[in-house]
């Protein structure tokens, strides 16, 4: 992250409730007549740089909240951000503040390599609004349950092709988790240019968003030539659609052709193109490296394995179906506590729109801000023993997540995550299948390194000990209770 320096000397906002806010944090100068946001203390030249690396922020920003509360500045190469923390930040721009953060700063270099005015992602008000209504059905659960086949297929593909032996488990979850997306998605296969899509999205997303690599980076030959077939690829199958009209499930390729027949002012050829890549570049590392997550966690605590094993195969005795997967509450409070321990996104960049107050603070439209949405998933009082592995915390009798603004692997604000149905749909069905099909254990070599590419994953030495097959014997179902009730309980208000 970096940009541009934020405004960052602030007039008191004295409002009662500001007033209180800001005395519980010990802001007020002796006059009561100024306010300047904390600064995190940082080396000369680099600042906090170090610290902001995907893989590190977390633990960065939730020290620094716990300091100095809600609003904090660091410094990063000479560049000074503000930064939001904490449920009153995630609430705030959720709610009353949503509409004062805007994306462009953050999202807008990919509009600009892409050759687009806007996007979904970059852009907000009514027009983000109106390109939401148009993308956001095929990457709903229910247009993940409709097309729950292609899905499955795809996973016993892959699990066919899996030896007894040891497993790469990141490039796995990548390779089948891509070929989800586009199966489903943009009824497509990834299969043929898998190498040049993850090779081409995760280099633009690091040269265009993050701002990992620079831009020239693009222009390495075999960076260009993956960027040639990736668009290729993606051209051909809105060429093919836009000559066979819509399949038997519209996808999501389908729609935005719609959408582009009744406003073509709005949806040129090329809009349609990276409407339909949109799949890749949200879709593909994010799921992808949180079921590589999930596997992580499934081989260090062996002991909770028995029990999700009986109840995905009692859940799948009678086929993979949608209905299936709403029968394993176990398995789903498993993976909720996996996005709650490794959250893919830590934090949110933005800017301001509008002046905004909030926790005492007058902050100028223009603010260069971070929202350090995930802070809140490390906080004692919002999630009991918050270091400990515990997918109970999201049983019904606990929910912890169920507090406002607590938990938040999918976002906050107007931009909260499009294809969190598709991505739990994705995830449940994976390691359902995983389980179900596998017999796996831990290497015991393997310390858990990270790597941010730009998604925080584990890295490419993350392997399992593949033991061989269960068969039907091992898979006779046992029977788990499951409620309504149950699965109510899983759902977090933000
Ligand atoms: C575990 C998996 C996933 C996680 C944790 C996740 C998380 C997020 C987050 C935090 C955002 C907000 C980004 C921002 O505000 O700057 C986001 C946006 C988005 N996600 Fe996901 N995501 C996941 C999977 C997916 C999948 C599978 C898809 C679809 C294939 C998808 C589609 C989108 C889209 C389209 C947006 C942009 C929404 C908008 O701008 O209105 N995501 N996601």
């Amino acid at each position: 992250m970096g940009g541009p320096t934020a405004a960052v000397r602030c007039r008191v906002v004295r409002s009662a409730a500001a007033q209180r806010i800001v005395a519980r944090h010990g802001r007020v100068d002796t006059l009561g007549m100024t306010n300047t946001i904390p600064v995190v203390g940082s080396a000369p030249l680099l600042g906090s740089l170090y610290d902001l690396n995907t893989t590190r922020m977390r633990a960065f920003f939730t020290r620094a909240y716990i300091e100095h509360g809600p609003v904090f500045e660091i410094r990063v190469l000479g560049q000074r951000l503000v930064v939001l923390a904490g449920p009153e930040a995630n609430r705030y721009a959720s709610g009353s503040g949503r509409k004062s953060f805007g994306s462009h700063l953050a999202w807008g270099r990919l509009d600009r390599h892409f050759g687009v005015a806007s996007s979904m992602i970059s852009v907000d008000g009514e027009e983000h609004t109106a390109m939401r209504r148009v993308e956001a059905r095929a990457y709903t659960r229910a247009h993940f349950n409709a097309t729950i086949d292609r899905s499955a297929a795809a996973a016993h593909e892959d699990l066919d092709a899996v030896s007894p032996g040891w497993l790469a488990v990141a490039p796995w979850c990548k390779r089948l988790v891509t070929e989800q997306v586009a199966r489903v998605a943009v009824s497509g296969s990834a299969r043929p240019l898998l190498d040049d899509l993850v090779r081409y999205v995760q280099l633009t997303l690091m040269a265009h968003v993050t701002r990992q690599r620079p831009p020239a980076l693009m222009r390495f030959p075999r960076v260009a030539r993956s960027q040639r077939r990736v668009w290729a690829m993606v051209d051909a199958l809105v060429d093919e659609r836009r000559r066979t009209g819509p399949g038997d499930v519209p996808d999501l390729i389908d729609d935005v052709l719609a959408a582009a027949a009744l406003d073509p002012g709005r949806w040129g050829p090329t809009d349609v193109s990276v409407a339909a890549l949109g799949a890749f570049i949200a879709g593909m590392d994010t799921a992808a490296n949180t079921l590589a997550f999930a596997i992580w966690e499934l081989v260090q605590r062996p002991e909770l394995v028995p029990d999700l094993v009986a109840e995905v195969d009692a859940a799948l005795a009678g086929g993979i179906t949608a209905e299936a997967l709403e029968r394993m509450p176990g398995l789903v409070r498993f993976l909720f506590e996996v996005l709650r321990v490794h959250p893919i996104a830590p934090a949110l960049e933005r800017h301001l729109v509008t002046d905004v107050e909030f926790a005492g603070y007058h902050l100028p439209a223009g603010t260069h801000v971070i929202i350090a949405t995930t802070v809140t998933h490390s906080l004692g009082d919002l999630f009991a023993d918050p270091d400990r592995f515990d997918p109970d915390r999201f049983s019904r009798e606990r929910g912890e997540h169920r507090t406002p603004g607590a938990y938040v692997p999918f976002g906050v604000g107007t931009h909260t995550c499009a294809g969190r149905g598709m991505a739990e749909g994705l995830l449940t069905l994976d390691a359902a299948l995983l389980l179900h099909t596998l017999r796996f254990t831990k290497d015991p070599g393997y310390r858990l390194r990270q790597i941010a590419r730009p998604t925080p994953s584990p890295d490419n030495r993350f392997r399992i000990n593949v033991l061989g097959r269960r068969t039907p014997d091992d898979q006779r179902a046992v029977s788990v209770p499951r409620t309504q009730a149950d699965r109510e309980a899983l759902t977090p208000r933000t």
